[in-house]
């Protein structure tokens, strides 16, 4: 098949979450598998500096209204393999920027535009390009007006546009914009701007457009699949996802094992494996003194690597460790977000110099190094559509300490679940209390060598490889592709 990924982040060019991750390990595992595959993804700063040797500018010129004013854009192209390249959406005016999507914890104001702009790209490289895919699979808000663009330039030209699927990678990140800002943008004609298509309480939201107007949709995980169509969970799309259920279908993501590896890590100086852990209690000694805490191989260390955004529970990790930290422990965080969360962490370490630090940043290394020195991984989401670093953390011999939630829920086992096989511990409630008795319980299995090595253990040999993943993708793809 021909597949086309939209996406506005893709490793390892551009990234603020599991996004990236995503999409580059499906468009490889896609190609691997024989498919042709190319992924459409924003040219942000910095990305022609770093892959300039690589990256080959195209003669391709995007024209495209924006509402009565007109934009213009270039291709670059990257090949990544023989039948897997990248073409960037060059367009500097709305990509050129320091940030992906807002600086100082601010959106930027045009986003609805930028990403409109690159629906449209999309859009027409799909029908211009010479390059026709069987289906186009969107990845989130930012890529969500991208089957009712081809839906309508099919309708208004009568030509064969591809089939599309929707991934939602998080339901609360919807794209919900005023009328203005992105309607009038769109040029799209007033018949798509009611309830049922992309009108949401009066405004534009990309996602419920997508939700609409696509052939099928995934999400990153089987319960999350069926928690999104649950008011609790739904963010106010539940109905519209509701209507669409027979179309909705949850796929567990997989992990890159080329790149979330404890053998072959350039970012780890010790490697490791489940019959030789040496490595680990060097890179946890390591990362000790990395982090300005006391070197100790008997205190339980626990990490987490996050961005600092209320999904992620970063709130009752803080009142756990208020809890906890009378204990013998240490506590590692790299996250960065929500400034005031940033402050209560920077607090929190200033008064536990040995026991708590606190990395404000987005550091690649770094998230290697805590995954594969702690021993512990605390992941405690009000909600979590996959979650990656639960996954990532097993295989780094890391014992996860997770909500029973989402995708965290799809890939934990807990040893009230099957005490065998068990390679994390998970609780119910989302309070502070809840997570001091899940962290307690964790003391009690680092006390006990047996029980600790044998999760350990579990968690590295389970397989979470992008085979399976991949297989189910392509059975959804055939199912809406035309001819296939
Ligand atoms: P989400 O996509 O919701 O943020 P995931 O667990 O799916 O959650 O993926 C998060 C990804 O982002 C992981 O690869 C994680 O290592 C990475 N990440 C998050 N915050 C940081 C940070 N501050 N520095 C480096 N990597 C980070
Ligand atoms: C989103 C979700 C996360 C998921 C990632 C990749 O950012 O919050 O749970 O793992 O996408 O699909």
């Amino acid at each position: 098949m021909k597949i086309l990924l939209a996406t506005a982040e893709l490793h390892p060019f551009s990234k603020t979450g599991g996004l990236a991750d995503m999409v580059a390990a499906l468009g490889k595992s896609l190609a691997a598998a024989g498919h042709d595959v190319v992924m459409m993804t924003p040219l942000y700063r910095g990305i022609r500096a770093r892959f300039k040797e690589d990256l080959h500018q195209l003669d391709y010129d995007i024209k495209v209204p924006m509402g009565t004013a007109e934009a213009h854009g270039g291709i670059a192209e990257l090949r990544l393999k023989k039948n897997l390249r990248v073409l960037f959406v060059d367009q500097p005016a709305y990509y050129d920027r320091p940030a992906l999507y807002g600086e100082n914890n601010t959106e930027y104001p045009d986003n609805p535009e930028r990403y409109i702009f690159f629906s449209k790209a999309v859009a027409h490289v799909v029908r211009y390009f010479g390059w026709r895919p069987d289906v186009v699979n969107v990845h989130d808000w930012q890529a969500g007006l991208i089957p009712v663009m081809l839906k309508h330039s099919a309708l208004m030209d009568g030509w064969d546009a591809p089939a599309t699927v929707l991934t939602i990678h998080n339901l609360a990140y919807q794209g919900h914009y005023s009328k203005a800002r992105a309607f009038d943008l769109s040029n799209l004609p007033m018949e798509f701007f009611n309830p049922a298509g992309i009108e949401f309480y009066g405004g534009v939201n990309f996602l419920k457009a997508a939700i609409v107007y696509s052939d099928a949709i995934t999400t990153v995980s089987p319960r999350y699949a069926r928690e999104i169509c649950t008011e609790e969970y739904g963010c106010s799309l539940d109905a519209v996802l509701r209507e669409r259920q027979h179309r909705l279908t949850g796929i567990l993501n997989g992990v890159d094992y080329d790149e979330w590896n404890t053998t072959k890590n350039l970012h780890l100086h010790n490697p490791y494996s489940p019959r030789n852990m040496r490595g680990k209690a060097l890179n946890k000694l390591e990362l000790q003194h990395e982090l300005g805490l006391p070197p100790n191989p008997g205190v339980p260390l626990f990490g987490t690597v996050t961005r600092l955004a209320d999904q992620k529970g970063v709130d009752i990790i803080l009142g756990m460790l208020e809890e906890m930290l009378a204990k013998d422990m240490q506590f590692a965080l790299l996250g960065s977000g929500d400034p005031e969360i940033q402050t209560a962490y920077k607090r929190l370490e200033q008064r536990y110099p040995d026991k708590v630090c606190a990395r404000i940043g987005f550091d690649l290394g770094l998230s290697h190094r805590i995954e594969a020195g702690c021993d512990f991984f605390l992941m405690p989401s009000r909600f979590e559509p996959c979650g990656l670093n639960q996954m990532y953390s097993l295989r780094f011999g890391t014992i996860p300490i997770v909500r029973r939630t989402g995708g965290l829920d799809d890939s934990v086992v807990d040893p009230r679940d099957d005490l065998d096989l068990a390679d994390g511990i998970k609780f119910n409630e989302f309070s502070v209390s809840a997570l001091s008795k899940a962290v307690r319980k964790a003391l009690v299995v680092f006390e006990h060598r047996e029980l600790f090595d044998r999760m350990r253990k579990n968690g590295m040999t389970v397989d979470f490889s992008w085979d399976r993943t991949c297989g189910e993708y392509e059975r959804i793809y055939r199912s809406v592709a035309k001819a296939i």
